[in-house]
């Protein structure tokens, strides 16, 4: 099947096949590939940090990486450095400020863009006063995100290594950024996720959804390589997040309604569990 096209990173063109990833037995942390014979080191920024990862990773994440890596400039140039009308409709911006007053009225603290490109949703929840940072899989992304947004704080990370501690986090948004996992990798995102939000920690999931099809762009913005997207299911993604032991708190599914827009957006709104005390015989 082929769609029509529009070619831009939310939505867009090419041959749409049913996905048939195979679930690995395994998938390595990148903390644990770091340490693995091969890795390569690879400068991240003109400052300090060197990110490293395997020469072993998931070939969909190198994929992404080269790509976002190649289209980084163009990216921001297209879809732009902040929130705008033009990609995000009302609902999705309201639901952007449920999310941040939901973390606020869970008691606040820090907020991870999750695969931010180049740093809109980072300032939108900057500007509504959390301390909030960014980490994308491509350095030109995080490059990009830091020349647009100089105040906050990016780093080079993955949805599968978020570079946190456990239970640190106060909120988590991943805004478009698992387009492009095969639906089968979904899981070790989740039990990333899981790990990293605090006690009564809200997350937000923002992507295309469909029925798990395969969308496959050669020469995906004249970056020589074969990117990959996936309209998720939403359902099966309700249920990978609540298998990993979160708790969803809203699903929301939305036509297509922008102009660029080809198949339905959809969202999702999660929570870490609280630990009530059971009440005491004592009244
Ligand atoms: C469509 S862009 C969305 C960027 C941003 N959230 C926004 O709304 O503009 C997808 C982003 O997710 C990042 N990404 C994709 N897979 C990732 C992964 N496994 N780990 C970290 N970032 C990833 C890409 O590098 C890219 O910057």
């Amino acid at each position: 099947m082929i769609e029509m096209v529009r070619p831009l990173w939310f939505d867009g063109p090419l041959a749409v096949s049913q996905s048939s990833w195979p679930e690995p037995a395994t998938i390595c942390p990148a903390v644990a590939s770091r340490q693995a014979a091969g890795s390569r080191n690879i400068s991240a920024t003109t400052t300090t940090s060197i990110h490293t990862w395997s020469m072993s990773e998931p070939e969909h994440v190198a994929v992404t990486r080269q790509v976002y890596d190649h289209s980084a400039a163009l990216y921001a140039e297209a879809v732009g450095t902040v929130v705008s009308p033009a990609f995000e409709t009302s609902l999705d911006t309201g639901i952007l400020e449920v999310f941040a007053k939901d973390v606020l009225i869970s008691g606040g603290g820090s907020v991870l863009d999750i695969g931010c490109g180049p740093g809109r949703v980072t300032a939108f929840l900057a500007d509504r006063g959390f301390p909030v940072s960014g980490i994308d899989l491509s350095p030109a992304m995080i490059e990009t995100a830091r020349h647009a947004h100089p105040s906050l704080q990016f780093e080079i990370g993955s949805l599968t290594d978020l570079g946190v501690a456990d239970r640190s986090l106060a909120g988590a948004v991943l805004w478009y950024s698992i387009i492009h996992t095969p639906p089968a990798r979904l899981g070790s995102v989740w039990t990333e996720l899981e790990r990293a939000l605090a006690p009564g920690g809200r997350a937000l999931i923002g992507f295309q959804s469909g029925d798990n099809e395969q969308i496959e762009r050669t020469d995906a913005y004249g970056s020589a390589a074969t990117l990959r997207r996936y309209h998720h299911d939403l359902d099966d993604v309700v249920a990978g997040i609540e298998a990993a032991g979160l708790t969803v708190s809203a699903k929301i599914w939305r036509a297509a309604e922008l102009g660029h827009e080809t198949t339905p957006q959809s969202f999702v709104l999660a929570q870490s569990f609280v630990l009530v005390p059971p009440p005491s015989d004592e009244a």
